[in-house]
């Protein structure tokens, strides 16, 4: 990313309670600045926004990744701050927004994009932002990957329609083709890992080097407790993170 700091502004940021990233990316050569947020959690909104503030950008969506079950999404409560900025989601999430997207779609803030891409199987609306190919995009290419992608690692698949076949092919079809440099940024992280390349996760994830079969075994034996945030989560995620469920697009 060092090639691109007169570019592409670049900041990952931290929620410590649920252990997930959010990113900053603005086109700063751009007369109005534009940025965009990456999975914003409701509690860290206030500083997201401040720091926004500070560097002089101008926010013009907040994006999910999917719908997450393990915090509230701060996309409402920044719409509520700034009326201007548009949600978005993946059609296939279900949730509404401002903004629903599909695969191939790209999202632009200035001269720069993200690609969309599906990669189901954490849950069936989990989509992979990727920065765009070509000229004047940044150089390696960057992968938001959600919970489809960690390092080391990976989401769960045992509910909100998972399933861990879908989420190996979803892995090796749309990350794992993308070149070997691209720069992994997932949605959390539980051991102090910040940043991986797909050539890593090709070579170390302990789960996604394994054929599709053991992955999936994998997968079924790790018994995890039920997420304590799902109930509260869910639902507010659905509606883009309102509290109380209305039936308004955020
Ligand atoms: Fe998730």
């Amino acid at each position: 990313m060092a090639s691109q700091t007169t570019k592409l502004l670049f900041r990952q940021l931290f929620e410590k309670e649920s252990s997930t990233y959010t990113y900053l990316l603005a086109h700063v050569c751009h007369p109005q600045k534009p940025a965009i947020l990456i999975d914003p959690v409701d509690k860290t909104v206030d500083r997201d926004l401040s720091l926004i503030k500070e560097l002089g950008l101008k926010l013009i969506y907040a994006l999910n990744t999917h719908v997450h079950a393990d915090h509230v999404t701060g996309t409402a409560l920044i719409k509520t701050k700034d009326p201007e900025v548009k949600s978005v989601i993946s059609k296939a999430s279900g949730a509404k927004a401002d903004v629903l997207v599909q695969p191939g779609d790209k999202l632009y803030f200035g001269d720069l994009f993200l690609e969309v891409r599906a990669t189901p199987g954490h849950t069936q609306g989990c989509i992979t932002y990727v920065t765009g190919d070509g000229l004047g995009q940044p150089q390696p290419r960057v992968a938001f990957t959600g919970d489809a992608l960690l390092v080391r690692g990976c989401g769960r698949t045992d509910f909100q329609g998972g399933s861990s076949s879908q989420l190996h092919k979803s892995v090796h079809s749309q990350i794992f083709t993308l070149p070997k440099d691209t720069l992994i940024y997932p949605a959390h992280d539980y051991k102090g890992f910040s940043v991986s390349t797909v050539e890593e996760e090709m070579l170390y994830n302990p789960r996604l080097t394994k054929d599709e079969e053991t992955f999936k075994n994998i997968m079924e034996s790790l018994n995890l407790p039920y997420p304590k945030m799902m109930d509260k989560a869910v639902p507010a995620n659905l509606v883009c993170g309102y509290q109380e469920t209305t039936s308004e697009a955020c």
